[in-house]
């Protein structure tokens, strides 16, 4: 049957880039036969409008349903002043949680073009393509107990670093899934030095590789991991490590290949009754108010967004490629939109002029 996505624009830039995401995907089903059953409904400030919620009930049972969900962007200053309850991260929170989106991919990936573009050198970068597996649902943003308590004639804050053996064992097989559909290579990152989760993340990423007889697994103290993530990034294929060292590694290795406006990202969940997991396919990047409806926003965070879509949720891994080189060959073109401008004298294209970049790339494929 024809594979079926649902497509959340949101707020702010996010409907803006989702536009030339459409055309990507119009491209993909009549010259590549690819078809998609697309739907398009509300999500954050946008649902709330409509609805008074950030994401109403119908929009979440058909984000169970489909086999992926495309996000665009949530938020801006026009709901700052709502209530938590209603806020329009609320509706992508409830989004992740409901859905037990445990596994969030978030590839380094640096175009040849953009080698210059990064502020480490030239061939630290060049050609790197890395990916961080961050476990996302569990350890110490979740951990019972927290809060602010009294104690004697102070107050101290806790938060509690906590992960069960199932949930270190079902994001270790994300990432050697992943592995082996990469370079067969995961370094899982912890501190097991210093921390009791540390010690049983080791021993049951350990376990599980054994699954995995054909992928190579390293451990690094995530200390260490840091430094060599800027020192010397192309050792890496797939990096595995939990919630909080995830958060702070994936965003140092964001910026080893530019913009915020390049950069896709996926969150994934356990196997579907078809094989595939539940998953939702979002740029890492805001609704970009500062930018809002002037043109200026980068389209290819959710183009590439579209691309992993296609190799992990549509077994498109072949299209997902030529994607992925369509958006290296416009930048090799010199075709920049306002956030990859550097050098002086280039003036830079609107949104639709990316979108339309790519899809005149892909149609020289
Ligand atoms: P942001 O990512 O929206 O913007 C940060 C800076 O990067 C801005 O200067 C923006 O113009 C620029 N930028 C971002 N995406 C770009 C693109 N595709 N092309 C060109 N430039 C781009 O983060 P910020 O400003 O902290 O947050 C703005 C709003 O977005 C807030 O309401 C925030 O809560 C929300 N937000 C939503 C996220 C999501 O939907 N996943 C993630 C981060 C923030
Ligand atoms: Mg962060």
């Amino acid at each position: 049957s024809t594979p079926s996505l649902l497509i959340l624009p949101g707020d702010g830039i996010g409907p803006e880039v989702m536009v030339e995401v459409r055309k990507v995907i119009d491209w993909f089903g009549a010259k590549r036969d690819l078809k998609f059953e697309v739907s398009e409904d509300l999500v954050g400030g946008a649902a709330y409008d409509a609805h008074g919620a950030p994401l109403h009930d119908e929009t979440m049972a058909k984000a169970q349903e489909v086999d992926a969900v495309l996000l665009g962007a949530v938020g801006g200053p026009k709901y700052d002043d709502l209530d938590f309850s209603v806020k329009p991260e609320r509706g992508l929170l409830r989004l992740r949680k409901d859905m037990d989106l445990y596994a969030n991919l978030r590839p380094a990936q640096c175009f040849d073009a953009l080698a210059d573009f990064s502020s480490l050198k030239k061939d630290v970068v060049a050609g790197l393509d890395i990916m961080i597996v961050r476990e996302l649902t569990s350890g110490v943003y979740f951990g019972e107990p927290r809060g602010i308590f009294e104690e004697g004639n102070e107050r101290v804050g806790i938060n509690t670093q906590r992960y069960t053996e199932s949930e270190i064992e079902r994001v270790a097989r994300s990432a050697f899934e992943l592995a082996m559909r990469r370079n067969r290579k995961v370094c899982s990152m912890e501190k097991a030095n210093v921390m009791e989760s540390g010690i049983l993340w080791r021993e049951v990423t350990t376990r599980v590789s054994s699954d995995y007889p054909n992928v190579e697994l390293s451990h690094m103290y995530a200390d260490n991991g840091a430094m060599q993530l800027v020192r010397a990034p192309k050792q890496f294929d797939v990096i595995l490590t939990d919630n909080l060292f995830g958060d702070i590694l994936s965003d140092c290795a964001a910026m080893l290949t530019g913009s915020l406006g390049m950069l896709p990202s996926a969150s994934l969940g356990a196997p579907m009754a078809n094989g595939r997991p539940k998953a939702l396919y979002e740029p890492v990047h805001g609704s970009a108010p500062d930018i809002t409806g002037q043109g200026k926003a980068n389209p290819i965070a959710c183009i590439l967004s579209f691309a992993m879509a296609l190799r992990y949720s549509f077994d498109a891994g072949e299209d997902a490629a030529r994607l992925e080189g369509a958006v290296n060959a416009v930048l090799a073109d010199g075709i920049r939109t306002a956030d990859l401008l550097g050098e002086e004298g280039v003036s830079p294209v609107s949104t639709s002029e990316m979108g339309d970049a790519v899809i005149t790339a892909l149609d020289a494929t």
